[in-house]
């Protein structure tokens, strides 16, 4: 399915009441707040990482893997669903489903959505990798329990930050569109009501900081007649200080009846701890990601003795490199700038996403790249993490993967390179190796993936030196 955000009239039911701070549909972007750091500060920021998918995604990441789920009652039965139909959703709202194009649930919505439609109602903690249609799972949860002739907040989603609300927001306002009693309100800063107000809106969405001040400060919400209470993207959440702790103090504020759901696209230690705190007596689904590996990844790297050095070769590579679609990886902003000029005035066309652009202009930049308008994209790994481009194989590590202790990255290299072998596709790596000290990192990497998948890791030399075809 493909949406167009800006295309779209607004629709004729669920009306955005008159405090929506802006256009749900245009992202509202703002350079990242890590703009003027150094580039060895810069941070990962899950935030921007999250709108950013979101923003170049064109359809549901379809998942083949296993999905594991953990009943609560683990006596009662398990139902999953191959069809919207088999959920006897309320017409109207099957009619949302269908406008939006969705012919059949995704492989989490097949299981997660009867847990969460049942009853009496039960609550969900659920983790599936981004893009595989969490977000469209809990706000059919919300649109289905919702009764729209009362005139009170009775569904409270909180999202972690202003973007991804009307991100949200937005999939709400579209699935419930034949809905026409149904109101939205955005719960985010910058949206002031009078005090002594209460809000008639249906369903809130909005940031913990904001929703914990309409809820207890501020009373504009009755926190005691909320129904559905969902955690969206937990483990960006829980990355921002201070969401954790609000989060848990709007919680404790909801009856003890209220249906509590948590989305979250990883399940690290931090995540799962939690969602234990916010989300009592859940049943828990999982859905693997699949499994990267370097096994059709043919691994390579080049001696050099300098940066120039690594420029030369790279050069020499590059008629090679482009026959198909590259990534290049650098250290820091500063050497990926460097290097994108540098191409440039070799007269190759490159493009470059760094952490300093907006995240709307780096979106403009890999879908750009997806389109192929550009063959080669220069980037660090901090702002290139978990952005998914698929056609991509051939990856150079124009820097090797550290960490901030200078040691060996090994995740980030096999997150780096087992982007170029998808679906059995042949890819190719190539590393660059500028000093006896990166050589020594390169084998610490290859050390670790020889253990721990049995051998099938070996570099091959690609060539020494910078003269790449004289032997
Ligand atoms: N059943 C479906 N059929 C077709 N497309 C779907 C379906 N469910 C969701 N989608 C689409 O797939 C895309 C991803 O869905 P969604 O935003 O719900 O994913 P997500 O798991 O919440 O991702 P994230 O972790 O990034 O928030 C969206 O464009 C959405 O419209
Ligand atoms: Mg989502």
């Amino acid at each position: 399915m493909e949406r167009n955000r800006h295309a779209e009239s607004r629709w004729p039911g669920l009306q955005a009441v008159s405090h929506h701070p802006a256009c749900g549909r245009c992202a509202v972007v703002k350079p990242s707040a890590n703009a003027e750091k150094t580039d060895e500060e810069e941070k990962e920021d899950r935030a921007a990482q999250s709108l950013l998918n979101k923003l170049i995604r064109s359809n549901l990441v379809d998942n083949t893997n296993q999905v594991e789920v953990l009943q609560r009652d683990p006596n009662s039965p398990l139902y999953s669903v191959k069809s919207f139909e088999e959920l006897r959703l309320k017409p109207q709202l099957l009619q949302g489903v269908y406008a939006m194009g969705f012919n059949r649930p995704s492989k989490i919505q097949e299981n997660a959505l009867p847990m969460m439609l049942a009853e009496p109602p039960q609550n969900l903690i659920a983790q599936s990798q981004s893009g595989t249609g969490k977000t469209a799972a809990f706000v059919l949860a919300m649109l289905s329990r919702v009764e729209p002739a009362d005139r009170y907040p009775q569904c409270l989603c909180l999202s972690p930050t202003y973007e991804l609300a009307l991100q949200t927001g937005n999939v709400i306002e579209q699935m419930g569109k034949f809905y026409p009693e149904l109101k939205l309100a955005y719960a985010v800063r910058g949206n002031k009501l009078e005090r002594g107000q209460k809000i008639s809106e249906q369903i809130v969405i909005g940031t913990p900081g904001t929703v914990l001040d309409w809820c207890s400060k501020l009373k504009f919400i009755d926190p005691k007649k909320i129904k559905v209470f969902v955690l969206d993207e937990a483990d960006v959440m829980i990355a921002t200080q201070g969401h954790q702790d609000q989060s848990i103090r709007i919680q404790r504020m909801l009856p003890r009846n209220c249906q509590m759901l948590l989305f979250s696209a990883t399940f690290e230690d931090s995540v799962w701890k939690f969602a234990q705190k916010v989300v009592p007596d859940p049943n828990v689904i999982k859905l693997k990601r699949e499994e990267e590996t370097l096994d059709t990844i043919k691994q390579y790297y080049v001696l050099c003795s300098s940066r120039d050095e690594k420029f030369q070769a790279l050069c020499n590579l590059y008629g090679a490199i482009t026959i198909a679609q590259a990534m290049i990886f650098c250290h820091t902003r500063k050497t990926a700038s460097w290097l994108a000029a540098e191409l440039s005035k070799e007269g190759h066309q490159v493009a470059l996403l760094s952490g300093e652009m907006m995240v709307e202009q780096r979106a403009a930049v890999i879908e750009r790249f997806r389109e192929g308008k550009e063959k080669v994209l220069v980037t660090t790994n901090v702002c290139a993490r978990g952005i998914d481009v698929e056609q991509v194989s051939v990856v150079i590590n124009f820097d090797l993967p550290v960490d901030k202790d200078g040691n060996p990255d090994n995740e980030t290299y096999l997150h780096r390179i087992g982007r170029t072998g998808r679906f059995g596709k042949r890819g190719l790596a190539v590393n660059m190796v500028d000093s006896k000290h990166s050589m020594n990192i390169l084998n610490r990497i290859q050390e670790h993936f020889s253990e721990s998948r049995g051998g099938s890791c070996a570099w091959h030399p690609f060539l020494r030196g910078a003269g790449w075809g004289k032997g």
